[in-house]
This record gives C-alpha cells, sequence and structure tokens, in this order.
C-alpha cells in the first residue's frame, strides 16, 4: 500500500459529518485583482466549526484507541481549539478539562461561553506565557492521572505530527474539489499558529508531488522556540507515522510574520478592512484573531501581485470571536469609516 493510500484509510473520527464546499469568490476577485476561491472550513455546527476538527479526528480516534477517558488541553479564552475539543468531548462522551491562561472571572463571551456549554472543566491560571500555560497544563494532568482518571492531553492548538495527518488528508480533498472545476491549486492562504494546518498542508502537498505554494500567514508570535523547525518537525513526522518516503525540508515551511501587527489578538494593519471587504463582497466572516491577519495578507500580496493564482484562501475558521464584546465594539466603531473607504 503506498502512503496516500495508508493516509485515506488512517482511522479517524466523523466529528464534521460532512465535506466543506470550495467556493469562488466572484466579487471578492473581482475587487482584488486575483483569482481566489474559498475553502470553507468554517462552516460546520458552532462547536465543531473551523480548522482544529480536522485534527481532532485523526487524535482522538488515537486517543480512543488508547483507551483515554478524559481530555486536557490549554489555551486562551479566545482559542478555538479548547472550544473545539470540548465540543468533540461532548459528543463522544469524553470528559474534559480546559486549562486557560486568564484570570477568573473572565466575561463568559465567544468561545469561553461555548468551552462551558459544552461541560468542560475550566482551570483558570492566571496571565501565563505559553511554556508556563504547559506546565500547568501538565500539573493539572499529574493530579487527574492520580485520582485515576485516563487523560490524553492535547497539545497547544492540537498541534501534533499525528493531527497534521487530518490536514495532509484535507489537502487531498481540495485538490479534487479544485480538479472538479478544473481548477489546480496555485496557493494557499491561511492563518497560522501552533503549525498543525500548515505542516499538514505542506506535506499533504508533497505527498501528490503538487507544486502549490503554501504560504501560512503568522498570528501568534513566539509559540515555539523554532518555529519553522517545530513544523517542519510536525510535516516529517506525520509523513513517519504513514510510512511516506517524501524528502521535506525547512524551505518547503513557508510563514510570513509580517502581518501579525501588535501580536496575537492585537490590532495588525488591514484587518478592519479585510473583514469588511469578505462581508460586504461574499457575506463570509473572518475574525480579527486568526482568519482576518490570513485575509488581510492575501489582500496585501494580491496588490503587491506577489500570488500565484489560483488562491485558496483556507477559512480555518473562527467567527465566533467576532461575538466577543472586545472585538465587537471595535469592528462596530470601524464600520462607518471602512464603508467610506471600500475598495
Ligand atoms: C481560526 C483559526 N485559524 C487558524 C489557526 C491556526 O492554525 P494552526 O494552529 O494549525 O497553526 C487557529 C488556531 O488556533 C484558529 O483557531
Amino acid at each position: 500500500m503506498n502512503a496516500l493510500d495508508t493516509l485515506a484509510q488512517l482511522p479517524r473520527l466523523d466529528l464534521r459529518r460532512f465535506t466543506s464546499p470550495v467556493q469562488y469568490l466572484e466579487r471578492f476577485s473581482a475587487k482584488i485583482g486575483v483569482e481566489v476561491w474559498c475553502k470553507r472550513d468554517d462552516i460546520g455546527t458552532v462547536g465543531l466549526a473551523g480548522n482544529k476538527v480536522r485534527k481532532l479526528e485523526v487524535e482522538l480516534a488515537h486517543a480512543i484507541a488508547q483507551g483515554a477517558r478524559h481530555l486536557v488541553a490549554e489555551g486562551s479564552r479566545l482559542s478555538n481549539a479548547v472550544r473545539a475539543v470540548a465540543a468533540a468531548a461532548a459528543t463522544t462522551g469524553l470528559r474534559c478539562t480546559l486549562v486557560l491562561c486568564h484570570d477568573e472571572p473572565c466575561e463568559p463571551v465567544g468561545n469561553l461561553l461555548l468551552d462551558g456549554l459544552f461541560g468542560a472543566h475550566l482551570r483558570f491560571v492566571g496571565n501565563a506565557s505559553w511554556p508556563e500555560l504547559a506546565q500547568h497544563a501538565e500539573a493539572v494532568v499529574t493530579e487527574l492521572e492520580n485520582a485515576g482518571e485516563r487523560v490524553y492531553r492535547l497539545p497547544i492548538g492540537c498541534a501534533s505530527e499525528r493531527s497534521s495527518l487530518g490536514f495532509a488528508l484535507a489537502y487531498a480533498e481540495l485538490r479534487a474539489q479544485m480538479a472538479a472545476q478544473g481548477r489546480e491549486v496555485g496557493t494557499i492562504v491561511h492563518a497560522s499558529s501552533s503549525g498543525g494546518t500548515h505542516s499538514g498542508l505542506v506535506l499533504g502537498n508533497a505527498l501528490h508531488g503538487s507544486p502549490s505554494k503554501i504560504r501560512g500567514i503568522v498570528v501568534a508570535g513566539e509559540v515555539y522556540d523554532d518555529v519553522p523547525g517545530q513544523y517542519l518537525a510536525f510535516a516529517r513526522g506525520g509523513a513517519r507515522l504513514i510510512g511516506a518516503e517524501v524528502e521535506l525540508t525547512r524551505s518547503d515551511i513557508n510563514l510570513t510574520e509580517d502581518y501579525l501587527g501588535d501580536g496575537y489578538g492585537l490590532p495588525a494593519p488591514g484587518v478592519m478592512e479585510a473583514i469588511d471587504l469578505l462581508a460586504t463582497t461574499e457575506g463570509i466572516l473572518v475574525d480579527p484573531v486568526y482568519s482576518a491577519k490570513a485575509v488581510a495578507a492575501l489582500i496585501d500580496l494580491a496588490v503587491r501581485k506577489e500570488l500565484e493564482g489560483p488562491v485558496v484562501f483556507w477559512h480555518t475558521g473562527g467567527y465566533h470571536a467576532l461575538f466577543d464584546p472586545h472585538y465587537s465594539r471595535k469592528v462596530w466603531a470601524e464600520i462607518e469609516r471602512l464603508s467610506a473607504v471600500r475598495l
């Protein structure tokens, strides 16, 4: 069996229950002068929408096979990853504890509200860096194991060698959808932080021997000491798990920090304009923390003529942040200005 067959037969849960469409963005494309398609991974149930679900389908199949009964995940109150873990735990009947880098009480809005609604136990550990948060999560795992729980810990953003295979599968799905439209995949643009999405897409591209360019737009700084090195390790590790002999090097990892702005969850140039343009041309929502930074990059790179088409904006989800008052107030305050400067 070749590696692509092994990948296709990978044990995985069906958490999404449907194949997300790829959609030509006709009006948006006309505005920015490049052919843009959108892979609609933002569509799904409110809990299980977004890119993390693809990772969880593979990771949780493995966790359950290992006998896990309790999931532990870490993140911020904005995290789509921990919200998806909470929803996936609910739907698979696993217990779930989330370790969150905030003080209690926090306003119960956006993803945080959903985390609670899906029945996750929330542990607030106060302001913590990513490495400190990981230490807190490890301590919670030890505590639960000492209490007799069979725990499976998901790393930050649910990124791992195994979960990157969820996105290698996703690449194959997109390629087939674009082929059915008579189109190839020129460039994929997506928001990137913990790396599972990027490493999986890079691996999928390599497994198909395709020349697509995968461009990760960094939305969170310093997630790892060596970000490209860690992404490469995920992609290579994923390849090893399916016995694929593909040559992957650092040059396959294509990340830009130019659109990070002031940092994770903080303002960046072009973000409000990106939210406005996609909403008013296509009725598609992107959020200021993740996906709007990728769209801001896409628009800027298109205007500079630095994108090879057809371009696919991989919509990784995250619209929930728009309903967090911190962001909704900012977006609302900008709407009048944006309507005056619209492309
Ligand atoms: C909406 C959204 N887009 C993109 C990302 C980044 O994906 P990855 O962690 O796989 O790099 C995340 C991760 O938190 C996310 O929630």
